[in-house]
Order: C-alpha cells, then structure tokens, then sequence
C-alpha cells in the first residue's frame, strides 16, 4: 500500500520576532519615552519594574540588574560568605547557576535531581557539613521545586536559601510564587524567557533590608554613593529601554502562560502514551518555559524531529558537575541526573504555536514509535 505523503511544517523552538503590528508599536512608543527623557541606565522605568515585581511576588524589595547572571552574582555575593564555604545546588541548570557560587569564591556542591527534573531534598540533606552556608534550587523547566522540604532543611541546619527562579516567572506551589522563596531571589527576562525583555535584564528580590542595601551597592561597583566603593563589585545595572519593554509585556505574561499550558495539555493528551510527559503534582502550576519530554531514545528521536522541521534542544547537557571547569567540585552520587540527562528533550511549546503547530509535533513523534 503506498503511504499517503506527509506535508512538511517548519516548527521553530522560539521566535523572537514582534510579528503583531499593534504591540510592535506599543514596544516602540515605550522605547520613544525613553529616549524622551534620556536616562538610558537605572532611568524611572527601572524603578517602576522594580515595584511591580516586588508586589507581585509579595517582596518587600526588588533590584533590577542587567541579567539573571547578575541575579544570581549578586544574591550569592550579598549574603557575604567566606572563601571555601559550600552552596549545595542543582546538577541540572544553565552553567550561570554553578558560576554565581564558583566566581564568588565558594564551593558549589552538586545534588542529585528527582524525576520532576528538579533538585533531590533528600540528595541535598546527605551533602551537608560544618562548611554547607546555603542552598540554591533551580525551579527547572517552569516548575516550582519541593519548597516545602528544602526550607525545612534549610532552617534545620540553619543555611540561607537562594531561589533560581530564573525560568520560573509566575510560576506556583500552591498559593507561593517563584519569586517569594528563600533569603533572596534571583529572574532572569533575557529574550527567551517567557516573561522577556527585547536584550539582556534580571531581578533580584528580597525581604531583607540588610541584604537590600548589599545588592543596590555591589550592583554598580560596590559604591554606595558616586564616590565611596565599600565592596569590589562588577556593573550589574539595568538598561532602562529593557525595564520599559518590560513594564508594557508585563501585562500580557498572564496570557502567555495560559497559551503554554494550553500547548502543555495538547502534548499530554497526544504523547502520554509514548513517552515521559511533565507532570504537574497537586498544588503545582508550572509554567513550561519548556515542555520537556523524555525517552530512552531521545538522540534518534530528536535526528527524526529535525528532519521534519522541528526544532527541539536538549537542556542543558552536560550536567554542570560534568563541566570541565567543576570537575574537582564535590557531588552526590548523581544517578538520576546522569540517567535522565540522556533522556530529556525540550520540543517546540512556545505562545506562538498554533494548534496544527503542535498536532504537527505530535504526529511526527507517533510516527516515530510506530514506523522506526
Ligand atoms: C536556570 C537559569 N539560571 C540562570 C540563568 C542566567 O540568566 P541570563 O541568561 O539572563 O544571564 C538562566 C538563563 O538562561 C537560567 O535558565
């Protein structure tokens, strides 16, 4: 019998273009205002992000930086650790993660994950020591990690937490957002995030004036007025142009995320059967900022994909205690994370997808169980 031949789509893993009309020229009008008033860096928009984030995240303090890197740099730094002290973190995460412990002098210490893709409490419980300061969860993939068990851990043996909620903006555990955890949180709204700036911007929140004051000096140098220096800092400041795309997008974030899991719920109906979907626990509202599915075959399956026009990523191998550059850094057994590296693969779930986007998706992948 011959096959009826399959129409090729071209389905990209994200498209960074402002194809709308009407939100092009609103982005442009916030951009006009800003080159209105010309303070380009730390203007009044930032200002204004800054509350907007604190608010909705139920922090008394928000602080604009230049990217999540900076996020993460500066809450670690802010907590003033000692050299050699240890963070237990993530072995899953963007490399930026391990490098905000490792560039500040300190030790990272790397759990294990569990299924859900995110950090192991009972991996980060074994690893504590005399040395063991803080944790760093990584709210993977959009999801919230196991907060309420890494926070009892934390206050059991008295250890800072510093959240990574860099892809998780919105994202819940039953009434708590990303965002709200911890001694200090750290977003990132570079162009691929679901809540995206049009370059490079993060954020940094906290509840603590203490650490507050610390983050607004090392952000520009470690100064705290145009003369005094106090602490050797980098500049983390933010572009104001980014802080004003953010305000207008700001607005919209409800309804991208709501487009994300609708894509979410038509990849779980049609793919369940086949492969390992994400899983949403009671309580959990995650905001896929990628939908990450897993399979023994992962490497076959993602030639096929490209192949038929979808673009898929793997994130983020390799795990980042088996970057060369944390080789010698300590580390749990890892198991989980060494299994599952080889399984995941993030396939095309961003808001621009129509619904024949993702059946197309779909399609390819039940033809590549059921012909391959
Ligand atoms: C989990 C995580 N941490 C940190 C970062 C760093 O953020 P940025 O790219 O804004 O520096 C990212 C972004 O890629 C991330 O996904």
């Amino acid at each position: 019998m011959v096959q009826a031949e399959v129409t090729k789509m071209k389905v990209p893993f994200l498209d960074l273009r402002v194809a709308d009309a009407v939100q092009r020229s609103d982005l442009l009008a916030a951009a006009e205002r800003v080159f209105c008033h010309g303070r380009l860096v730390m203007g009044p928009e930032v200002g204004e992000l800054e509350e907007q984030l604190a608010k909705r995240c139920g922090r008394k303090f928000a602080v604009g930086v230049g990217s999540g890197t900076d996020a993460l740099f500066l809450a670690v730094k802010a907590l003033g650790l000692d050299e050699g002290d240890e963070i237990i973190t993530t072995s899953l995460s963007w490399v930026a993660t391990a490098n905000a412990i490792a560039v500040n002098g300190l030790m990272p210490v790397f759990a294990d994950i569990g299924d859900d893709l995110n950090i192991d409490p009972v991996s980060v419980a074994g690893l504590i020591n005399e040395r063991t300061r803080a944790i760093l969860p990584v709210h993977f993939t959009g999801k919230v990690c196991a907060m309420d068990r890494l926070e009892a851990i934390a206050e059991e043996h008295g250890l800072a937490i510093i959240e990574d909620a860099c892809q998780a903006f919105d994202a819940r555990l039953g009434k708590r957002r990303a965002g709200s955890f911890g001694m200090v949180s750290c977003f990132s709204m570079n162009p691929m995030k679901v809540f995206a700036a049009a370059g490079e911007a993060g954020m940094v929140l906290t509840d603590d004036e203490e650490v507050y004051r610390q983050l607004v000096a090392l952000r520009y140098n470690g100064t705290v007025n145009r003369e005094v220096c106090i602490e050797a800092s980098l500049n983390g400041r933010q572009d104001t142009l980014q802080a004003a795309i953010l305000l207008r997008r700001l607005s919209g974030v409800e309804q991208i995320i709501a487009k994300r899991r609708q894509i979410a719920r038509w990849y779980d109906e049609q793919l369940a059967q086949l492969v390992e979907v994400p899983r949403e626990e009671e309580g959990q509202f995650d905001i896929y900022y990628t939908y990450t599915i897993r399979t023994p075959r992962r490497d076959e399956l993602k030639n096929y994909l490209e192949e038929q026009g979808v673009e898929t990523k793997i994130q983020h191998a390799p795990l980042m205690p088996d970057q060369p550059v944390y080789a010698d850094c300590p580390r749990a057994e890892i198991a989980n994370a060494r299994r599952l590296i080889g399984q995941v693969l993030c396939i095309p779930a961003n808001e621009k997808l129509e619904r024949a986007d993702v059946d197309y998706v779909a399609e390819c992948i039940k033809r590549f169980f059921k012909e391959k």
